[in-house]
């Protein structure tokens, strides 16, 4: 949906609006607040229904779109799908719906793996649900047809790493099983495409050799979202400290414990939105877009 040419606001006051199924799209956000200091965040972590990468496209789309309507509603300037899952499933769908602009996580990462790989042979690990969905596949093949790509399926690794210690045993019993047949493929380059597996990141490095260049698309991200305030004229002008606010759908308390783990910081208030709220929140979008 495209911005009314009426529509001549400043939105630079506005925070940005960051949302993840639970806790990976911190990762996110840490790179937002190392880059855009100044700016306001609010982030939203959707952890009553989480984990989404083992969900379809259409409770996908279902669920980026409720919390998209939430956050539109909120008033934010711009929304950050933090959550590939949710990029490669719903994307195209909330672009379609909203007139916020919306950057997702897929792209920036393909972008800076064709970047660095000397050798055109890139290895993706991403939970099910992205790697169903070809998302990967086709944002590097649309800026390096050539390039091979060997997505590897991770089951459970973000569940295993939100809900328990990353040195866990189970932690390193997923990653060794799913970096192996990966490594075979011999690639130069390995996108981490799923917000949770940078917390694994030394573990990666480990077990795929020196030889691979891990990517991170948090940092990506970071940069393509400072570039959009940027271009567009809304970025915060002023030399001050952002402010961040926290939601989640399920336990406040999981959600503050285990959200200081992943940014690394107090996360202060966390409140509860319901999945109530949310889903009236898009009928409220719905009814005013066909009104
Ligand atoms: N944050 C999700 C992603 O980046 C992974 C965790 C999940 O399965 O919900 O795909």
């Amino acid at each position: 949906m495209t911005r009314p040419l009426t529509d001549t606001r400043d939105l630079s006051a506005l925070p940005i609006g960051v949302f993840d199924s639970g806790m990976g799209g911190l990762t996110v956000l840490h790179e937002c607040l190392v880059a855009l200091p100044s700016e306001d965040f609010i982030y939203v972590g959707d952890t009553a229904r989480f984990p989404y990468g083992e969900k379809t496209k259409e409770e996908l789309e279902r669920y980026a779109t409720q919390i998209a309507a939430f956050l539109e509603c909120t008033g934010v300037k711009l929304l950050v799908v933090a959550c590939f899952s949710a990029t490669a499933a719903a994307l195209p769908a909330l672009q379609a719906r909203f007139s916020t602009p919306i950057v997702g996580v897929v792209m920036p990462g393909a972008r800076a793996a064709v970047q660095s790989s000397r050798y055109r042979r890139i290895g993706v690990l991403a939970t099910e649900a992205t790697v169903a969905s070809g998302s990967y596949e086709r944002a590097i093949h649309g800026l390096d047809v050539a390039a091979e790509v060997h997505q590897q399926a991770c089951p459970k690794l973000a569940t295993f790493i939100q809900e328990g210690d990353v040195a866990s045993q189970e932690v390193v019993d997923a990653v060794r099983r799913y970096t192996a047949p990966l490594k075979e493929k011999r690639p130069d380059v390995v996108i981490m495409g799923c917000t949770h597996y940078p917390l694994v990141a030394p573990m990666l490095q480990r077990l795929l050799g020196r030889d691979v260049t891990l990517v991170n698309p948090a940092l990506e991200i970071a940069r393509e979202v400072g570039d959009v305030l940027a271009r567009q004229g809304i970025a915060r002008q002023e030399d001050r400290e952002g402010e961040y606010s926290f939601l989640c759908t399920g336990d406040v308390e999981t959600f503050r414990a285990v959200g200081a783990r992943f940014l690394q910081m107090p996360l202060g208030e966390v409140r509860q939105v319901g999945l109530d709220e949310l889903a009236a929140c898009e009928a409220a979008h719905d009814a005013r877009g066909t009104a």
